[in-house]
């Protein structure tokens, strides 16, 4: 079953499958079917996908009969996609179920279903290591007998191992080998039901540590609106639950963030069709049965409108404002979103580097977001330019057009603002300046247009997290500078001490960079170390930098009437040109920036077509959505160039679906 992704931010994904029974969009949430008392109608939520047991079909001698003959989507009349479950649930809840693993796949295959699963073990929560251990050993034998059963069946393969995340991810590994359709992560349903939601993390993150990219990913029996942002986050892909029936049935109304009760309701609580149309008192007067049928359609009319809005946010680029927002609904939820803070690194790797939305910061645990450590990563590409630093307070953005005339253009002697740590006649003249802010820390002011360090916004009222956090940027930058020249707004603002007052008369840079100075400190930022110097080399008289007339942005730079780069408006990113992509290439060695490609996609690669990931050999570890690439074969010969769209890990992992969009050669 082929998996193509669509859109991405931080480790999820908008994507698309298709099984024999329709095409599913993720992220996306599977309501379950009761095969025998269903009384809500799915297809009215226009639902792409849908789970049943195919146990309970099983052991009922009517419905298996009618599920034998006219399938299972003729059975719960419902003509998409349709999961099955195999009974594992009984399996945990009654300890023993009559049904073999190779009999519920060949059942589930003759049934009609489209994705079958084997019957894994659901190993509750806290139980010993040695119990969970061999309950993986159990499920992951039958994922392997599972592979060898199933015909045309596609399959669902459970990630298990309790909460130990060293047999989450042993688990998650050795099934990932035996090639199933999508990887489920099982036994979370008691970690949700008692609130544990920093467990909850360590358990999906280090499951999905060991699952490949191009499949899937199910957290079964995940079904309330509120915890589907933070679990899309973190890479799950579909979610399925009754909790909309169950929750009806004990007169509880699901929202995005939390769970109300009938009998507290004044108003009814929401927008869809069920709360406008009655009202509360409608509601207290009906029957039970009629009542909890109205209440789970509110569920999943609720359910499915937070699955839209978090595919909106994907798209958009802003999922983890809305993590945020979520999670700060309940103290629970909180604790998962700071235990996230842990794995920091497994979201920089698939983390887009460009956004189409501005950094909306809503509260200290934004600074743990991959836009926050990739800055203060990118920044270690650029090296010191000069001996001294003087650091800026922000102004507004961008920093550039207005904080030299407000801080070193206004300086006046008799009102001394300037702090340093190194008090001696230090000249000043020629310095690297950088703006301090929030969040980011410390800003040089040559990047100071790249995404998102000016499309980024921060209450100004300053909380004690950000404030620590820019005394370590400071700090930081402090060790790779011998005087530092500091405003002492910065000092009293962020709580910094161990400067003293600078002399009176001081000698500051007469400008800030100019644009040829500015452009070396961009390309070092976002391609690395020295990639100024390969590109615009050491003499300006050589370039010329042509800029918008409206903005006055740098939009083009050229040498000798060749491009060798354009500056994108909206990111202040540089785009490769035939003369920027040769001299990158040219100069930096293998892997970086590479995208290797196999001999049958020289040619197309060469002619300007999309790189195909089935295609791709090897690639830089670095590269992520939205990076420019260099395209190149195996003898690191330079076919072309362009912007990945997927993150190297998901390159590597996938077999279908573009990976490159190529640009075309001009000039060569
Ligand atoms: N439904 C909820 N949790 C589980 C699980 O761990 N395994 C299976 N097969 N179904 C589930
Ligand atoms: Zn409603």
């Amino acid at each position: 079953m082929d998996f193509e992704i669509k859109y991405k931010d931080a480790m999820a994904r908008v994507g698309k499958f298709k099984t024999p029974h329709g095409t599913v969009t993720t992220p996306n949430l599977m309501p379950v079917v009761h095969p025998g008392k269903q009384t809500i109608d799915v297809k009215e939520f226009n639902a792409e996908i849908v789970i049943t047991n195919s146990y309970i079909i099983y052991k009922n001698d009517e419905l298996r009969k009618k599920a034998l003959e006219d399938g299972v989507h003729s059975l719960i009349d419902f003509p998409g996609t349709i999961e099955t479950d195999s009974g594992s649930f009984q399996l945990s809840v009654y300890g023993d179920i009559d049904i073999t693993n190779s009999e519920v796949i060949r059942f589930q295959e003759d049934i009609g279903t489209d994705i079958g699963t084997s019957l894994d073990i659901p190993t509750a929560p806290y139980v010993k290591y040695d119990e969970a251990k061999e309950d993986v050993e159990v499920t992951v034998d039958r994922a392997r007998e599972t592979i060898n059963v199933r015909n045309n069946l596609l399959l669902n393969s459970v990630v298990q191992g309790s909460t130990y995340p060293d047999l989450r991810l042993d688990c998650a590994k050795r099934i990932s080998k035996f090639d199933a359709d999508i990887y489920p992560i099982g036994a979370v349903v008691p970690l949700m039901e008692m609130y544990r939601y920093s467990d909850l993390v360590d358990v999906v993150m280090s499951s999905i540590r060991g699952l490949p990219e191009n499949k899937p990913r199910h957290l079964m029996g995940a079904g309330h609106p509120m915890v589907f942002a933070l679990n899309v986050a973190m890479g799950c892909d579909l979610f399925d639950s009754a909790a909309y029936i169950l929750y009806a049935n004990k007169d509880r109304f699901m929202m995005p963030d939390g769970t109300l009760k009938l009998e507290d309701l004044i108003e009814m609580p929401c927008s869809c069709k069920i709360c406008t149309e009655h009202t509360v008192d409608e509601l207290r007067a009906m029957d039970q049965p009629e009542r909890a049928k109205l209440i789970a359609k509110h569920n999943l009319y609720v359910s499915f409108a937070e699955i839209r809005r978090i595919r909106q946010a994907i798209v958009n680029g802003e999922l983890m404002k809305l993590v945020e927002l979520r999670c700060r609904s309940h103290p629970a939820l909180l604790d998962g979103l700071r235990r996230l803070k842990q794995y920091q690194e497994d979201m920089n790797k698939f983390d887009p580097r460009s956004k189409n939305t501005a950094f909306f910061y809503t509260g200290s645990e934004s600074l743990n977001r991959p836009e926050i450590s990739n800055h203060n990563k990118q920044l270690d590409n650029v090296l010191p330019r000069s001996n001294n630093l003087i650091l800026l307070p922000a102004t507004r953005k961008p920093y550039n057009k207005y904080v030299y005339k407000e801080y070193i253009k206004k300086y006046d002697p008799e009102y001394p603002t300037f702090y340093t740590n190194y008090p001696s006649n230090t000249d000043y003249t020629y310095s690297d300046i950088a703006v301090v802010d929030v969040p980011f820390g410390v800003i040089p002011v040559e990047v100071d247009e790249f995404y998102p360090l000016a499309q980024n916004e921060s209450p100004s009222i300053i909380d004690e997290e950000s404030k620590r956090y820019v005394r370590s940027m400071v700090k930081k930058f402090q060790n790779n500078y011998d005087n530092i020249l500091i405003h002492k707004n910065i000092l009293e603002k962020y709580d910094i001490d161990g400067y003293k007052l600078a002399q009176e008369e001081l000698h500051l840079p007469g400008s800030l960079p100019s644009d040829f100075e500015r452009l070396k400190v961009i390309a070092d930022y976002q391609f690395g170390t020295n990639a100024g110097n390969v590109l615009f080399g050491n003499n300006p008289s050589q370039l010329t930098i042509e800029k918008s007339r409206k903005t006055h942005k740098i939009r083009h730079v050229l040498k000798d009437g060749q491009i060798i780069v354009n500056m994108r408006a909206s990111d202040g990113f540089l785009i490769l040109s035939d003369l920027g992509a040769k001299l990158l290439h040219e100069n930096f060695f293998s892997p970086h920036m590479r995208v290797v490609v196999s001999e049958e996609a020289e040619e197309y690669a060469r002619k300007g077509k999309s790189v195909f990931n089935k295609f791709v050999i090897s690639c830089d570890e670095n590269i992520r959505r939205n990076d420019e690439v260099l395209i190149v074969n195996s003898r690191d010969e330079l076919l072309a160039f362009g912007k990945s769209l997927l993150s190297s890990y998901e390159i590597n992992d996938f077999n279908n679906g573009q990976a490159i969009k190529t640009r075309k050669w001009k000039n060569m």
